[in-house]
């Protein structure tokens, strides 16, 4: 039997600023080893500082400046999720839901309706015959994405519930390890559940390491499944999941490793999702800019924060990013984050920078007409939100032998007198001058700048993100980021990063000849080249601010940032992120 205990308990506090996160990690390590019992329990709540005696809600401490609009998020506790591995018989399981995950292989019964797989036979004989009734009934076939909740009468389990992988564990399978879990977290949220015990009906195929590899998607699934972010709600309703028990999944202290490396990266990702949510009109780029000092104030160990106001950036001569700031109440700030390994040298230097527009109207070029999603360009900060939940992480986890960089030049696209025309040319921080032949394409502008910074730090390696192009939606759909960078090399790093989070991104060529189209008569080039291929023209713009020295890859998230589906923000790369620092590091 496994014998280790870990308690892993995060608090999401709240602090200077109106963004309620989930903020710093307390790890308690406990030995029960006499219980011959793992288990592991991961917690996010929220403590807070002043709440309202009416609603049993908290607020979060607000900054002196009153928002438009009197809108200040509330604080409000999560749930804490404890995760255990157990090593006793499922059958003997007592709780709400017992899950298990099928592949289209484990359904296949044999001519008497029978199951071939030794775990659902089991469990169909005790129930009488109802879970194979049930499956065929329902159409159950185990693909992915399909799942069915019996309730049962008489057995352990209130409830059990069958959950589709497909094909099962072939190549790359985080991503349908998570959908796993996130099923388990909508099963528990419909009925209300308590807890739910986990198990895959065949782990064939699956080593030790994978074993761990697969808990840990699970718990990520489970822990953003349950995530809801209720912050500018009036009413909501918690989560009651409290226990996940994993079967036949491994135990043990690299199980817990992986689990509270995996809790840090969720409250990186919960991070990310909190600031895409909150709308413009609380989320400015100086609240945006607080939320980054706020990291680095609650991991000083590894952390520096450099904040740069307008006058600053007009003397390193970001005229590119002030042009798109001009237009704005809401002063711009150019946020600098430094992690430094709390030991060691340093072997590599990375830059992570993000797009920061905390709302993008367009500009003079405004946004017009239907599917223009104006009202969803609260979202253009994705890339910075992604930078900043990584940061998060990684101030967590720690990772050794790395440097990284920070880096958002957050502002507003608005439109004013002092906004700047189409037409204008700017001049960016590396001399090039660019004629402004549409405002809308404000986030290269911004990015020209924040590029040319990130190079001045001497780094070997940038990776950019930004919800870029409207075309790179059209090109990959809602849920691909697709990604451009002339190093193979980097390609690959990132791609490997990639599916080790269960992210999805797709490279397209930054074919040099579309660069004929961003030829300007009157400057160095214009800032947009008309409809076709517009993200890689974007990206061929992004790469006149790169030194060639410097390995360079650019994310383009416009369409995974959001999720239609669920309104919500989806804390999309922040995983890939994690996963890419960790794969340069070195212990
Ligand atoms: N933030 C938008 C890109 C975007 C559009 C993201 C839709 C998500 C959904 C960006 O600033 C923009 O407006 N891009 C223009 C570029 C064009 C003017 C060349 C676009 O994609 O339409
Ligand atoms: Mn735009
Ligand atoms: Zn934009």
């Amino acid at each position: 039997m496994a014998a280790a205990t870990a308690a892993i308990r995060v608090a999401a506090h709240s602090s200077l600023t109106l963004l309620p996160s989930s903020s710093s990690i307390f790890t308690k390590f406990r030995s029960i080893s006499h219980l011959g019992i793992t288990s592991i329990s991961i917690s996010i709540t929220n403590p807070s500082f002043f709440s309202s005696p009416t609603r049993n809600r908290r607020m979060a401490h607000v900054v002196a400046k009153a928002t438009l609009g009197l809108t200040h998020p509330a604080q409000i506790d999560h749930p804490k999720i404890s995760f255990a591995a157990k090593e006793t018989d499922l059958l003997e399981w007592k709780g709400d839901i017992l899950a298990v995950g099928v592949t289209e292989k484990d359904m296949a019964k044999d001519k008497n309706s029978k199951f071939q797989n030794l775990i659902l036979e089991k469990l169909d004989s005790k129930l009488g015959g109802l879970l194979s009734e049930v499956s065929s009934e329902e159409n159950f076939t185990g693909k992915s994405g399909q799942s069915t909740v019996i309730r049962v009468a008489g057995l352990g389990p209130k409830r059990v519930s069958l959950i589709g992988l497909g094909k099962g564990p072939t190549g790359s399978s985080t991503s349908g390890y998570l959908a796993l879990g996130e099923s388990v977290a909508s099963a528990a949220k419909a009925s209300q559940a308590n807890n739910v015990a986990v198990a895959l009906a065949s782990l064939e195929g699956l080593t030790p390491e994978s074993k761990v590899a697969t808990a840990s998607a699970i718990a990520k699934g489970t822990l953003l499944g349950t995530y809801e972010d209720n912050r500018f709600k009036s009413e909501s309703k918690k989560s009651s999941l409290k226990s996940v028990d994993f079967f036949g999944l491994g135990g043990g202290p690299e199980l817990e490793k992986k689990l509270k490396y995996t809790e840090d990266i969720c409250s990186g990702v919960i991070l990310g999702k909190e600031l895409v949510n909150a709308p413009a009109n609380v989320l400015t780029p100086a609240v945006l800019a607080e939320e980054a000092e706020k990291i680095a104030a609650t991991y000083s160990d590894v952390f520096t924060a450099k904040i740069l106001d307008t006058e600053q950036c007009k003397e390193l001569k970001m005229g590119s990013y002030l042009g798109v700031a001009a237009a704005s109440e809401n002063p711009p700030k150019f946020i600098h984050l430094c992690y430094k390994p709390p030991s060691g040298s340093v072997k590599t230097k990375l830059a992570l920078v993000g797009k920061g527009l905390t709302f993008d109207s367009g500009g003079y070029n405004i946004k017009t007409g239907p599917g223009c999603s104006i009202e969803l360009m609260k979202f253009d900060m994705g890339g910075s939100a992604a930078v900043l939940g990584a940061a998060k992480a990684l101030g967590q986890i720690k990772p050794l032998g790395v440097e990284v960089h920070f880096i958002v030049a957050a502002c507003e696209n608005m439109i004013s007198g002092t906004g700047m025309r189409p037409g204008d040319i700017l001049t960016a921080s590396n001399g090039k001058t660019i004629e402004v032949n549409n405002t809308d394409a404000e986030g290269r502008l911004t990015l020209a700048d924040a590029l040319v910074y990130a190079c001045n730090q001497g780094v070997d390696k940038i990776v950019d993100l930004a919800t870029l192009t409207g075309a790179c939606v059209v090109a990959l759909g809602p849920s691909i980021a697709g990604i451009f960078t002339p190093s193979d090399e980097l390609s690959k790093e990132v791609v490997a990063a990639s599916e080790v989070a269960g992210e999805k991104l797709w490279r397209l060529p930054m074919e040099e000849s579309y660069w004929d189209s961003m030829k300007s008569g009157v400057a160095d080039m214009v800032n947009t080249g008309g409809r076709q291929g517009g993200s890689i023209t974007a990206a061929l713009f992004l790469k006149q601010f790169v030194d060639e020295k410097v390995q360079w890859l650019h994310i383009d998230m416009a369409g995974p940032v959001w999720s239609d589906k669920k309104k919500a923000a989806t804390g999309f790369a922040i995983p890939t992120l994690v996963e890419w620092v960790v794969s340069n590091s070195a212990s």
